[in-house]
């Protein structure tokens, strides 16, 4: 029985790329990085049971420890072996799995994942991809994989395997180019370890629609004080671009970049970019990242940035600005 012999114009393209995915599933077996694509942002990847995998993460990405990772799971079965699972845990996960939430749970003791991963605690924070590219790999390796947003700490997190290799290329055995990531916010971060569910990180779900599987409004994380770091993600300053941020402008400076939305973009800026012409949250969000990207590139005074309504993923959009516009003193964080 012989092979066909591959047409090249259709199938060379996919044998090239399954090339690629072989190749990443080997680096992560033998404790490399890998930047691989996720339906919000490109991920930093690491075989989550390998403590040394694990602390290499810490390392490229000069992030402080203390800080837990996201473990990229196949879907609740891996979750069910990892962590104490529930009914809610099974609700929320049959509606937004794969996808762009990620649950806290308790985890097993026996769960074989770093205690890296969860900075030493009790809890770990996992999700199932949606990225046709991110499950294959997890498919390909049969690994948990451990995978902040492949940036540097404290820097904007990456919607294109070119940001990856600007911010981190040096840094990684191999990147997994998916494209440009679709929905271009993190994922939603819910706790669900406790008596009741707190939304840490508003993200790629908007909490209406995990409030209606739930059926009560969500808790908000209790205020971020010193050492005590619920999600250490919360943190004011966390997306820091070069240039200062300037939030809901009403006018733009000559030498300011306007990031509008919506319609009718301010004048009067030398560069626009903007989110959404339309006023399409899930639009924006897909464009924030890659549009502070671009215009932190730009040389110019600041970045003024329209108002954003904050319902639907506008809030993910708006913390996220926030953020980047927090004084860098406020970045804790921040690796030295
Ligand atoms: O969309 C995403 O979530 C992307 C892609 C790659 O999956 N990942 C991502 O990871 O944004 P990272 O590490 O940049 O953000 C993870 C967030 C942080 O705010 C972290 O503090 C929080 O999740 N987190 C992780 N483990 C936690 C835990 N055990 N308890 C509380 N918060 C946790
Ligand atoms: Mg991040």
């Amino acid at each position: 029985m012989g092979f066909a012999t591959p047409d090249t114009t259709e199938s060379e393209p996919l044998s090239q790329a399954a090339a690629a995915l072989r190749r990443a599933a080997s680096a992560l077996r033998s404790g490399g990085l890998v930047a691989f694509p996720t339906e919000t942002v490109y991920g930093l990847g690491a075989d989550a049971t390998n403590d040394h995998a694990v602390a290499a993460i810490f390392e490229a990405k000069a992030r402080p420890h203390f800080n837990p990772l996201i473990v990229h799971i196949t879907g609740p079965d891996a979750g069910a072996a990892i962590a104490e699972w529930s009914d809610l845990a099974d609700r929320l996960t049959t509606r937004f799995w794969p996808g762009p939430l990620t649950l806290i749970l308790r985890r097993r003791p026996e769960c074989g994942i770093s205690k890296l991963v969860s900075a030493g605690g009790e809890t770990i924070a996992l999700r199932a991809p949606a990225h046709p590219l991110a499950a294959a790999l997890l498919a390909e390796t049969n690994l948990p994989i451990a995978g902040p947003s492949a940036n540097r700490s404290g820097r904007i997190s990456p919607t294109t395997a070119d940001h990856v290799r600007q911010d981190l290329g040096d840094q990684v055995d191999m990147i997994l180019d998916g494209g440009t990531c679709p929905v271009g916010v993190e994922s939603t971060v819910l706790d669900i370890a406790g008596d009741r569910p707190a939304l840490l990180r508003p993200g790629g779900i908007a909490r209406s629609d995990i409030e209606t599987v739930i059926g009560s409004p969500l808790a908000n994380p209790p205020p971020v004080a010193g050492g005590d770091l619920r999600s250490p993600g919360q943190l004011e300053s966390h997306y820091a671009p070069r240039h200062r941020l300037r939030l809901n402008a009403r006018d733009v400076a000559v030498d300011e970049a306007l990031l509008a939305f919506g319609p009718a973009p301010l004048a009067g800026a030398r560069i626009t970019a903007n989110l959404s012409p339309s006023g399409d949250l899930t639009e924006a969000a897909a464009n924030l990242f890659s549009m502070l990207h671009d215009l932190d590139r730009e040389e110019i005074a600041g970045i003024a940035t329209m108002p954003i309504p904050s319902t639907g993923l506008g809030e993910a959009i708006c913390d996220r600005l926030r953020r980047a516009a927090a004084p860098l003193s406020t970045q804790a964080l921040k690796a030295p």
